[in-house]
């Protein structure tokens, strides 16, 4: 059922911790348009059926409905910088070899020999031959048959008919996306409002600084769903609370026919509204200032500043990154160099906007499990000024109850922030399992889980259910 704006409570807010909306006024510089538009495609999905986050019929009918028909995030351009080089991309069953065929083309071609079928990829590669291990059938790395050794023996085949089958491929902002429908739209289509509100955000000039892949004990909705809401920050990072407006975040959707675009904005440099009367604006700023300096750079001496407000945060994390990276960012408004604007791409990818927060969020089913998934996370710089581009970082991969902390995988504080949402998120798995037999329905708040409401009900009509 969709629902009119107008008549949702659209979170909180208190005199030092305004609406998003509120803040963007106060912003010194031009506020981008991608910041003050409005997504209004609310909906209410009802309450839903805990058993589809572990009922393997209905992970069945996702795989047929949506991973096999769905553009999809598959991997970044630059981890596979050279023509040949190569990358699995695996989605529950199903596997697909993301190769750059040349240099500025890409394939997806299904992972699995035309002999007997061994995988052909199974993490990274590089090359101008893609090569079987078992009896050496050969591929150039646009799929086409190079040499199958062997083949007096197999009267029925001719190598010209003998091409690894592909499937859509297409990029956007150096994101690589696929499709296993041969018979999909364009991705333009899927990719919605996306374009629009990142036509200043130079999304193809950014390199991997930090790449992290970890298998988690959940379902691909459960842990996803972890991250669509910003409501739960002060109960699972509590340490956040002092210059987050949790409460004050601002959501949006917007749906059409071929795409679901959501996004969440959660301001920084303000307490949560949830402190109540220990809501502190002066710490909100100093803590956010804190948060972004890297370790040698000198602090400012808060107790002479005046004017302790998002202005002087947000000035001084342009000149921390100008001092990292050589970019200048004087044209940047104060949003963007502060705020946390994380975007979402039904099925499996969260691009984020600004430089508050740059990171990347990819999510998959792992196998034929529905209790188990994959989250990739990037940290995504822009590239240093009239530089190189730095080569993409090696990607770390951290097993089931492997944490970031542990590894020290370099996200900074977010290490601590995907640990704390990584130890909620096998909880819920599980618990969704074990309640009352009555207690059939997880049930979602109207307005701050309003991205869960319009995912689930885009899953549900892709689903037939
Ligand atoms: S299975 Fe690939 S060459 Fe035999
Ligand atoms: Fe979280």
């Amino acid at each position: 059922m969709k629902i009119d704006i107008g008549t949702i409570q659209q979170g909180t807010s208190t005199p030092v911790s305004p609406t998003y909306q509120e803040l963007l006024k106060a912003d010194a510089r031009a506020v981008p348009a991608w910041a003050t538009a409005r997504g209004e495609d609310f909906v209410d999905v009802g309450p839903v059926p805990r058993s589809r986050y572990y009922d393997p019929a209905f992970a069945q009918l996702e795989m047929d409905n949506v991973w096999k028909k769905c553009w999809q995030i598959a991997a970044r351009a630059e981890e596979i910088p050279e023509v040949g080089d190569r990358v699995e991309y695996a989605v529950g069953t199903m596997s697909f070899i993301i190769v750059r065929s040349g240099p500025d083309s890409f394939k997806a071609l299904w992972n699995s020999c035309l002999h007997r079928g061994t995988k052909l990829c199974t993490d990274y590669g590089a090359g101008e031959q893609i090569r079987c291990p078992f009896h050496a059938w050969t591929w150039n790395v646009d799929g086409s048959p190079k040499h199958l050794p062997g083949l007096w023996d197999f009267p029925g085949i001719k190598q010209e008919k003998m091409a690894l089958p592909e499937v859509p491929c297409d990029t956007w902002g150096g994101n690589i996306f696929i499709n296993p429908d041969a018979g999909c739209g364009p991705l333009k289509d899927a990719l919605g409002v996306l374009p629009e509100h990142f036509k200043d955000y130079d999304y193809a000039n950014r390199w991997t600084a930090v790449h992290v892949r970890k298998k988690v004990r959940a379902n691909w909705k459960t842990t996803a769903e972890a991250f669509l809401e910003g409501w739960h920050l002060s109960e699972t990072h509590p340490q956040a609370q002092a210059w987050n407006g949790d409460s004050s975040t601002q959501y949006d959707v917007w749906e059409d026919e071929h795409a679901q675009v959501s996004r969440s904005t959660t301001p920084s440099a303000v307490p949560s509204p949830e402190l109540g009367h220990q809501a502190d604006a002066r710490r909100a700023v100093i803590e956010t200032i804190t948060s972004v300096t890297p370790p040698g750079m000198e602090l400012p001496d808060f107790d002479t500043i005046e004017n302790l407000d998002r202005a002087f945060a947000a000035e001084w994390r342009r000149k921390v990154l100008t001092a990292m990276t050589g970019v200048d960012c004087a044209d940047k408004s104060d949003t963007e160099m502060l705020d946390a604007a994380q975007y979402f791409m039904f099925p499996n990818f969260f691009p984020w906007h600004g430089e508050g927060a740059p990171l990347w969020y990819q999510f998959m089913p792992l196998g034929d499990d529905p209790n188990a998934c994959i989250m990739d996370v990037r940290f995504l710089l822009p590239m240093p000024a009239g530089g190189q581009r730095p080569p993409a970082a090696r990607r770390i991969d951290l097993d089931f109850d492997e944490t970031y902390q542990a590894h020290n995988v370099g996200f900074g504080l977010f290490d601590e922030v995907f640990d704390q949402d990584q130890s909620n998120v096998p909880r819920v798995q599980q618990g969704c399992q074990s309640g009352s037999p009555e207690t059939k329905f997880v049930n979602f708040g109207l307005y701050q889980e309003s991205r869960l409401h319009a995912f689930h009900a885009r899953l549900a009509r892709l689903c037939g259910v």
